[in-house]
């Protein structure tokens, strides 16, 4: 088993990452606790959380983004009050990204802050949304526009539940997986010539995609200085096409966003192409990007997103190996590359 540490102003999070994680780690979480899942994780894994956290209260959400919302939070607070969690109560959010987040935010605000525990069960949120505190729900369909920072004490990253993802949902976590490797030369290398959808071989690149977010989020962890930005390459667009294309998954739509910035960045003579190229070929492994018939309506999210404001539009785009860059764009001229782009 890896284990990693992440040390912020706020917090030291222990993050324990392997095969069999969960059951050499679940049992040493004491006290009171209270466990956040939803509907898919709790059919496959209800006998799992039974055997582990048999007194615990479980809240279960229904699957998917729709979720995260103002509504689930309260009921979510209110079990927790009715369930009488005290300072030193644990909530342990056992599943994706959506459980992550909400369950982070509760945690985050009940008795302003009761101890969290993150245990991922997808792709996605073991390299990415488990790590790094971001809490957050949906609101006035703008994605996680009500959050917090909020750490959680420890995070159990077993690998053995990527088992029983739907492909789908591998997809979706390899979107995040190729953003790390347009951000870090040694991912890059790791999964160029590699079959993505081999669970051994996703199992093995987790602790470094994992390594990267702990540095960049030790030395931004509030999104300040520029450093954690850069892990939302592929995600203005992304999430634009998220908001719009309500079925498609984050993932998706991450590697589609990722794909229509590639070419805004080389139209506007940034990086290398052959690059930029080798990035292409790596997406269209994983999906077979959508030429968005509404591409230009759906960048009006984009302009919604609370990172950009004004008549601009940030990016960050990869430049060449390991290395990327921040650009500002006129809305306009976005809109017409994303439809050159289509
Ligand atoms: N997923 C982007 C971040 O945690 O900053």
């Amino acid at each position: 088993m890896t284990e990693i540490t992440l040390n912020t102003a706020s917090c030291t999070s222990l993050i324990h990452c392997g095969q069999g994680a969960f059951s050499e780690c679940a049992s040493n979480i004491s006290g009171q606790k209270f466990i956040i899942t939803d509907t898919n994780v709790y059919k496959i894994y209800s006998r799992l959380l039974n055997e582990y956290f048999a007194q615990s209260p479980v809240f279960v959400i229904k699957a998917g983004e729709k979720s995260k919302n103002l509504f689930n939070l309260t009921k979510i607070l209110s079990a927790m009050a009715d369930a009488e969690l005290k300072r030193d109560s644990t909530v342990i959010a056992f599943g994706g990204g959506v459980v992550g987040d909400i369950a982070g935010l509760a945690a985050s605000l009940y008795m302003r802050g009761v101890r969290l525990v993150q245990i991922p069960t997808t792709l996605l949120s073991q390299v990415d949304s488990s790590v790094g505190g971001k809490t957050a729900v949906d609101f006035k369909n703008i994605k996680n526009l009500v959050g917090s920072f909020y750490q959680p004490h420890e995070v159990i990253v077993d690998t053995g539940f990527l088992k029983t993802l739907p492909v789908r949902q591998i997809r979706c976590g390899l979107g995040e997986i190729i953003k790390y490797a347009a951000l870090d030369k040694n991912i890059y290398n790791a999964i160029s010539d590699n079959d993505l959808f081999n669970l051994e071989f996703l199992a093995s690149v987790i602790p470094d995609c994992i390594k990267h977010k702990v540095d960049v989020v030790s030395s931004d962890e509030r999104d300040l200085n520029g450093a954690r930005k850069t892990l939302n390459l592929g995600h203005t667009t992304g999430h634009a096409l998220e908001l719009f294309y309500k079925r498609k998954s984050h993932g998706e739509c991450v590697l589609a966003g990722m794909y229509y910035e590639l070419y805004i960045a080389q139209k506007l003579g940034i990086g290398e192409k052959k690059y930029f190229n080798s990035l292409r070929r790596l997406i269209e492994k994983v999906i077979r990007v959508p030429k968005y018939a509404d591409v230009e309506k759906a960048a009006a999210f984009a302009k919604m997103d609370k990172k950009n404001a004004g008549a601009n539009i940030t990016l960050i785009v990869p430049e060449r190996e390991g290395e990327c860059a921040e650009i500002n764009i006129n809305f306009d001229e976005y809109v017409r590359l994303l439809k050159e782009a289509k």
